[in-house]
């Protein structure tokens, strides 16, 4: 059975942890060998639309699919056409988008390969399909200390979220990884770039925004109730601020053509 673990995560991940990842989405459109303006682009995995906007930006027509409802919620009434589906059973037509945008998805998942292929078939035949997760390598620090400050005011890491950072995580986390799985697919012309990313985070609260937006706080901060949540992130700014340093993460992008 499939479970939505971003229940709940959607106004938290649109207000926080874009700050990082809306920079990364801006730099894996940049990727792109051609331009996408005026082309149909599926974002997979869209989660609250974070590709889609820079996507809508460069004037292509994204259509957004996730698993969440809760993240495909967010903004709804000014974001583009959106399916609740799986990456790994898109419910699209072979070749039926110029080309495919998977932004930080394709490591939740035990089979990658199996959505690469999908975005492989429904891309029709010289579309780009542009994928990033986080690097194996990537570290940070100050990120840690987040979370064990979070620790300490009482926040539990999820089951599932242990799960899919030993499970899933991993598998696409090094470059090579990524071609094996993107040849694997089908895909021609793969192309991987791992680098650090300069996402413009050097102050503590952005960090902690960042973190705190992500979906395996959301349970904890919802149940602790928004003047509780404020008077936590304002602890763990604390915390961190003497050690803070500018975030860099660690990122494989993937670029490659449809056959
Ligand atoms: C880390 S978030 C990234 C969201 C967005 N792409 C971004 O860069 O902000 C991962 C998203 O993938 C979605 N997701 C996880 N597994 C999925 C699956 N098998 N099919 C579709 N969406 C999935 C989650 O619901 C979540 O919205």
């Amino acid at each position: 059975m499939i479970v939505d673990h971003y229940a709940g995560a959607g106004q938290r991940w649109a207000e926080g942890a874009t700050i990082v990842y809306g920079p990364i989405a801006r730099q894996l459109l940049a990727t792109s060998p051609h331009s996408l303006a005026g082309r149909q682009v599926l974002d997979a995995g869209a989660g609250t639309g974070v590709a889609s906007t820079p996507l809508a930006e460069l004037g292509a027509h994204p259509v957004a699919v996730d698993l969440s409802i809760d993240m495909l919620a967010w903004d709804a009434h000014h974001r583009p056409p959106a399916v609740v589906a799986d990456v790994t059973r898109l419910p699209l037509r072979s070749g039926s988008v110029d080309d495919t945008v998977a932004a930080f998805v394709y490591n939740h998942l035990t089979q990658p390969e199996r959505a690469l292929g999908e975005a492989a078939r429904v891309t029709r035949p010289g579309g780009a399909v542009l994928a990033c997760v986080y690097a194996n390598a990537s570290r940070s620090r100050v990120r840690d200390a987040i979370d064990q400050a979070a620790l300490a005011q009482g926040w539990r890491v999820p089951d599932w979220y242990l799960d899919i950072k030993q499970s899933a995580t991993p598998l696409l986390g090094t470059g090579e990884d990524m071609v094996r799985a993107a040849k694997q697919a089908g895909l021609l012309d793969v192309a991987v770039d791992e680098r650090p990313v300069d996402v413009g985070v050097t102050q503590a609260e952005q960090l902690v925004d960042y973190r705190l937006g992500q979906a395996h706080f959301a349970h904890w901060l919802g149940h602790l109730g928004p003047i509780r949540a404020g008077e936590v992130r304002d602890l763990l700014v604390e915390a961190v601020r003497p050690i803070m340093q500018p975030y860099l993460p660690i990122v494989v992008f993937l670029c490659a053509l449809a056959a």
